[in-house]
Parts: structure tokens; sequence; C-alpha cells
């Protein structure tokens, strides 16, 4: 885990203004599926209580997408930045709801 370069990635991601271009639609495709099943299998309903639950793990955009890199590198999906950008957005818009730095 290399907390450093992720967080300049978001950051540059949020305050880069036109290079931040993740898409939410294509998030959603990636996420349905490859990372409900999981999630579904471990909490049982659609799996989306792991991301509103009370205790959950993440409270902000960064832990959010460090924990979406986390799945994704225990799952060795090898996917690109803009992947995981897409999936970050995707579930920050449906469940998180954290607000973006302008
Ligand atoms: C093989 C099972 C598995 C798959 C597949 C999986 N996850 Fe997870 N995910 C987990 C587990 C287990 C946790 C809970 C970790 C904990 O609570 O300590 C988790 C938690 C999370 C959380 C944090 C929820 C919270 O508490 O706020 C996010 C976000 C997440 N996963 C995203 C993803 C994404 C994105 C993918 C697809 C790339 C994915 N996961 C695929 C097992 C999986």
């Amino acid at each position: 885990m290399k907390p450093i370069p992720i967080l300049l990635t978001l950051t540059t991601a949020l305050v880069g203004g036109p290079a931040w271009a993740a898409d939410a639609a294509h998030g959603k495709q990636l996420h349905e599926k490859t990372c409900v099943g999981c999630h579904r299998n471990m909490t049982g309903g659609d799996g989306s209580v792991l991301y509103t639950r009370s205790q959950r793990r993440v409270h902000n955009l960064a832990q959010l997408e460090s924990q979406v890199r986390r799945c994704e590198t225990n799952l060795n999906l090898k996917w690109f930045d803009d992947d995981i950008l897409d999936v970050v957005e995707y579930l920050n818009q449906q469940y998180y709801k954290f607000p973006k730095k302008k």
C-alpha cells in the first residue's frame, strides 16, 4: 500500500478540472460485473449495505479510492487507473456522496 501516490492521483483527478472525466456509467458496469457478487454473498441482498452500513470503512473520497484499489488488487484484476476512478465515481454518486473539491 502506497498512500501518497494514491492521494496525489486522487488530488490531481479532483483538482485537475477537465482531466477529471470519470465515467460513472462505465464504473457501474465494471462494478456489477466484477464486484457485486462477492459483496452480495457477504451481506445478502444486493450487497450495497456494505457501502451504507454505519460501521463502514470508508469515510472520504481518498479512502474510497484506496478501498476500491484494495479489492481490485486482491482480485488481481490489473485494471487501468481510469477503470478504478470510474468505479470510485459510480460508488460515490450512488452511495457515498462525498463532496468533491472544486
Ligand atoms: C472476493 C470478495 C470481494 C470482491 C470480489 C470485491 N470485494 Fe470489496 N470488499 C470485500 C470485503 C471482504 C470487504 C470488507 C472489508 C472489511 O470490512 O474489512 C469489502 C469492502 C469493500 C468496500 C468498502 C465498503 C465500506 O465499508 O465502506 C468497497 C468500496 C469495496 N469493497 C469495493 C470493491 C470493488 C470496487 C470491487 C470490484 C473491483 C470489490 N470490492 C470486489 C470483498 C470483495
